[in-house]
């Protein structure tokens, strides 16, 4: 222990004052604050650290009820604008959350900074003129700890357009809003954050977000370094048994002859069991991840359309106005482009994580379609993306993707994954005649032979004949498994990946839904050895995920009639063979 460390009990203090510092929103009561109370906080505040020592920040107390009113006005024209912006699982979560509190406390304070504070020679800005809000950033903290230590509340509120803010406020023009605070006296102080509390969002593990040396080692001080695949394969366990046998118990319970719903028993128990609660949580909010990649072996004809469309079509999801957009807006699901592949790159937009690992494959007739470093970093962006997916709070995920030819590689991983000959596996793609057709089976032959692709050794064959959406798609699966978090298939490319992750951790079946069969051969030939039953079968072939995101809602039914169909003991109904109460009485 350093000789500079704080009493034992003091430390402990300052942990439980981080620890138990909360946004508060609701529990505000309007008993007003002692002056020297706020000054304590304000000091605390004023004593943050700061780049070249500028001390950028100032503090502007609003207590005016009138200019509040305003403020309050200005807050809630953002949250109409943002709530018209959710997907409608989201709306309605955030239907229900307070998001501020301007008028129901006693006093409001307004945390400014100035960029041009300390001059043209501030030490440390010079590289960087963030530093300057970084720092009233942590002045922001400070005041937040200190009121928690005082028992005050703070709630920040961000839901402003910064200019309209400033005027509102009378600021001179050279200023920053960094924060917009409501302080004040509370009831209580609720052991967990809000929007944890309402499962808007969960709070990510430390170990997510610490990383040793790489980053893709995330490793605690003195834990052992694995790598991200290994941790993830690792933290993968077998879908809740005892959940399984309640969730069919209670089937067996339910208001129908047994077996009357079909396939959507056995997947609402299932998802029960993968989920591991009971009882099972509804299966929402839902986000869809479109993996988009392109392919060296569209050079060898293996699809009717020009490789630029796969940039065009993530450029066209992004923007909303795919298939698979109209689907999830039709199921309430949020979508996410992830380019971890595509030749071409896609302007900033929201709703696009670039994560791109490389410009396209090579081409998998001359070798391997990407190196073993590639593929194990296009692994670790779906892990990364499935995780942080979780984190925002999605209890059930759909595998999507888009990239021209990536049927091909997705017939050469099922051929390997399944056994089944080339030709058996490779379909028509997005429009191949049947002479097409049959040479791009002789296409995936030849990759699979060029490259001496086997079963045998998962990650060589997946890097061998796959590509890069499909790899980022294989850690999605996993690292989705081992948040114990369903997910939905969608067509070939999906269920490829999904024979891929189930061959480097076999319990990861467990967790996938087969959302639809398709078109593709490779469907159900996959199914098969994956040991699931298409939802749906619809003779889709768009992929996008847009045929998963329409057996989001069966997924949902499933998992609702568990939770909500009476039992003939509850609905006193009787059962199929019981002896009717009746002649049972007149038989006594
Ligand atoms: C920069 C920033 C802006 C925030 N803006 C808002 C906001 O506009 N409305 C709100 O209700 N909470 C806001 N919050 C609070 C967060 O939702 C809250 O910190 C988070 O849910 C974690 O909860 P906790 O602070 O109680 O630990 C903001 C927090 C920060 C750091």
């Amino acid at each position: 222990m350093s000789a500079n460390a704080f009493p034992a009990a003091d430390k402990q203090a300052v942990y439980d004052v981080i620890r138990e510092r909360r946004d508060i929103r609701s529990t505000f009561t309007m008993d007003p604050i002692d002056d020297a109370t706020l000054i304590r906080v304000l000091g605390a505040a004023h004593l943050a650290p700061s780049v070249g020592f500028s001390q950028p920040w100032d503090f502007v107390l609003v207590r005016d009820e009138a200019r509040r009113r305003r403020i309050q006005r200005l807050a809630q024209r953002q949250r109409d604008d943002f709530a018209a912006s959710l997907p409608s699982d989201r709306q309605r979560m955030f239907d229900g959350l307070k998001i501020e509190a301007i008028c129901s406390t006693p006093l409001n304070v307004v945390i400014t900074c100035d960029p041009t504070r300390g001059g043209p020679h501030t030490i440390g800005r010079h590289a960087d003129p963030r530093m300057t809000s970084f720092s009233t950033a942590t002045a922001v903290q400070n005041l937040w700890l200190a009121a928690r230590a005082e028992g005050l509340g703070v709630g920040w509120v961000s839901f402003f357009d910064p200019h309209e803010l400033a005027r509102e406020l009378e600021l001179p023009e050279h200023l920053e809003v960094v924060a917009y605070l409501c302080v004040g006296h509370v009831s209580a102080f609720p052991p967990a954050p809000e929007l944890q509390t309402t499962g808007w969002a969960r709070r990510r593990p430390l170990s997510w977000a610490v990383h040793d040396e790489t980053w893709s080692s995330r490793t605690l001080p003195g834990g052992v370094t694995v790598s991200l695949l290994d941790e993830t394969v690792a933290a993968i366990t077998p879908a809740d048994p005892a959940v399984l046998a309640r969730a069919q118990e209670r089937q067996a319970q339910l208001t129908k002859p047994a077996g009357a719903m079909g396939l959507l028993e056995s997947t609402g128990e299932r998802v029960a069991a993968a989920v591991g609660e009971w009882p099972p949580p509804m299966p929402s909010p839902v986000a869809i991840a479109v993996f988009a990649g392109d392919h060296g072996v569209h050079a060898q004809g293996v699809s009717p359309w020009p490789q630029e469309v796969s940039v065009q079509m993530a450029a066209n999801i992004a923007a909303g106005g795919a298939v698979v957009n109209a689907a999830a807006r039709q199921v309430g699901a949020e979508v996410d482009v992830v380019d971890v592949g595509l030749a071409a790159d896609l302007p900033p937009m929201p709703g696009l994580l670039v994560r791109k690992v490389a410009r396209g494959t090579a081409d998998a007739t001359r070798g391997p379609a990407i190196t073993p470093e590639q593929c194990q970093q296009a692994i670790e962006v779906g892990i990364d993306v499935a995780r942080d997916l979780v984190a925002q709070g999605n209890r059930l995920l759909v595998a999507g993707e888009v990239g021209i030819g990536n049927t091909t590689p997705a017939a050469a991983l099922v051929s390997v994954f399944t056994g089944r000959t080339p030709d058996e596996v490779t379909g028509t793609g997005a429009g191949l005649d049947e002479p097409g057709r049959a040479a791009k089976a002789a296409v995936v032959a030849r990759a699979i032979e060029v490259n001496r692709a086997s079963a045998d050794d998962p990650l060589h064959a997946l890097a061998a004949v796959g590509g890069l959406e499909h790899a980022a798609m294989v850690g999605f699966l996993l690292a989705a498994a081992a948040q114990r978090t369903p997910v939905v298939l969608d067509g070939v490319i999906s269920c490829s990946a999904a024979l891929v992750a189930q061959a480097l951790a076999p319990q990861v079946t467990d967790y996938l839904v087969a959302g639809h069969a398709g078109v593709e051969p490779g469907i159900l030939a996959a199914l098969s050895t994956l040991g699931l039953e298409a939802l749906v079968d619809l003779d889709l072939r768009l992929g996008e995920g847009s045929g998963a995101a329409l057996a989001v809602p069966l997924v949902q039914m499933a998992v609702r009639m568990l939770r909500e169909v009476a039992t003939f003991e509850s609905a006193a109904v009787s059962g199929k063979d019981e002896t009717p109460a009746r002649v049972t009485e007149v038989e006594a």
